[in-house]
């Protein structure tokens, strides 16, 4: 296909998905997609970071794919040094500690035993961490790295062009693009309030055209990939109708049968309608897309002591869904309704369980399908 995306990362059709789980990005890429691995879940670190991207190289049967990290561009502290989750969990007030408790215990959650978010870990958001991520990406031959949360840091933009690595960044209205073009951005992805985790106010339907009209009137040839909603290739049609270079999905791939989501989690996704999402800090701190659950619901609440700022809410979150999974495994089934993911609205078009390669090969055919219906509108009968 023809699409400036594509010669840039060298793809023939611009499905892009991003996915915390190895797997998923590794079966995206081979079939004909682009995964991009979120170095971004609650167990990442330099170290981890070479573990999955190595194993990415050993699957990917030498197919291209990037890499998005989460550098935020408003954070307190961002540049402190050596921080880890201990020392950041230490912060957090009594009362919170003592809700999260509550709360849990409600659901008949014990909150004594052991999980993987005990570990201490350094934090990507911070700097210092981010830097060495940086550094490790790039030692992987990624073919795209992508910022969420705002302008990437100097030094990423720096040694991504410096290795000939196109830099990306997630935006959520004109403005943000605006910021990201002077910033030397290569990729913009275009994000609209349907899409899972963090996201702003305006739609898809709105934003790709805004952002791509404002790109043409100013002659930017900076590719814009669209996101927010994407789940089938008539979707995808339709965004490249409206100018974007390409699709940026998520939450379609949560349910495949590579991915790595909880058993648990993954019913509840299936089982979602559009409407059982919610915006709401209670996942991260800042504004983001999840599952409607009994966790965010209660930190929405009038009994709720409100939500703290990243990256301490997510500590808590974290821990309290690690525990709630744990449980549910142990036979609690009360436990469920604490159960939430970053998800977006389009999981309400979701059904059913298949391999990241068939929602590939299915986005193919549907996009194919829109292609001939729209050209069908255009063809004159003869008289
Ligand atoms: C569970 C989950 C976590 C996400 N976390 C990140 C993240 O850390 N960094 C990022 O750039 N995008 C993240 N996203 C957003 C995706 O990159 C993508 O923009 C979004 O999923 C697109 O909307 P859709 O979910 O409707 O397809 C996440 C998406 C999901 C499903």
């Amino acid at each position: 296909m023809q699409s400036k995306f594509c010669d840039l990362v060298g793809i023939e059709f611009p499905l892009v998905a991003f996915s915390h789980c190895r797997d998923v990005v590794a079966a995206v890429s081979r079939a004909g997609g682009f995964g991009v691995f979120g170095a971004t879940n609650g167990k990442m670190t330099p170290d981890q970071l070479k573990i999955e991207l190595d194993w990415i190289d050993a699957h990917v049967d030498g197919r291209p794919y990037g890499l998005d990290i989460a550098v935020p561009e408003n954070m307190a502290d961002r540049d402190a040094e050596a921080v880890t989750t201990k020392a950041l969990e230490a912060q957090i007030p009594d009362g919170h500690r003592r809700f999260v408790d509550d709360l849990l215990a409600r659901h008949g959650i014990a909150t004594d035993t052991a999980v993987d978010s005990d570990t201490d870990r350094e934090i990507g958001h911070f700097l210092d961490t981010a830097e060495r991520m940086v550094d490790e990406g790039l030692r992987h031959p990624i073919r795209l790295f992508v910022n969420a949360l705002g302008k990437p840091p100097q030094f990423m933009i720096d040694k991504c062009h410096a290795a000939g690595v196109p830099v990306g960044a997630l935006i959520g209205s004109k403005e943000h693009a605006m910021r990201q073009l002077e910033a030397g951005i290569d990729v913009l992805v275009a994000q609209g309030t349907e899409a899972a985790a963090h996201c702003g106010e305006v739609s898809t339907m709105v934003l790709v055209p805004e952002v791509v009209r404002a790109l043409e009137a100013m002659g930017s040839d900076v590719p814009v990939l669209a996101a927010g909603g994407i789940v089938t290739g008539r979707q995808m049609a339709a965004v490249m109708a409206m100018g974007a270079a390409g699709a940026w999905t998520g939450s379609v791939w949560l349910t495949t049968s590579e991915s790595d989501v909880h058993p648990a989690v993954r019913e509840r996704l299936l089982a979602a309608r559009s409407r059982d999402t919610l915006r709401s800090r209670a996942m991260t701190g800042k504004t983001a897309r999840q599952l409607r659950s009994a966790w965010n619901e209660a930190w929405e609440s009038k009994d709720s002591p409100g939500m703290l700022p990243m990256p301490y809410q997510y500590l808590l979150t974290h821990r309290a869904l690690l525990l709630a999974e744990k449980s549910v495994d142990g036979g609690n089934d009360a436990a469920r309704a604490m159960l939430t993911e970053g998800v977006g609205q389009g999981i309400g078009m979701v059904a059913s369980a298949k391999s990241a390669r068939t929602v590939v090969q299915e986005f193919m055919e549907d996009f194919a399908d829109a292609l001939e219906r729209m050209s069908g509108l255009m063809e004159v009968e003869p008289c």
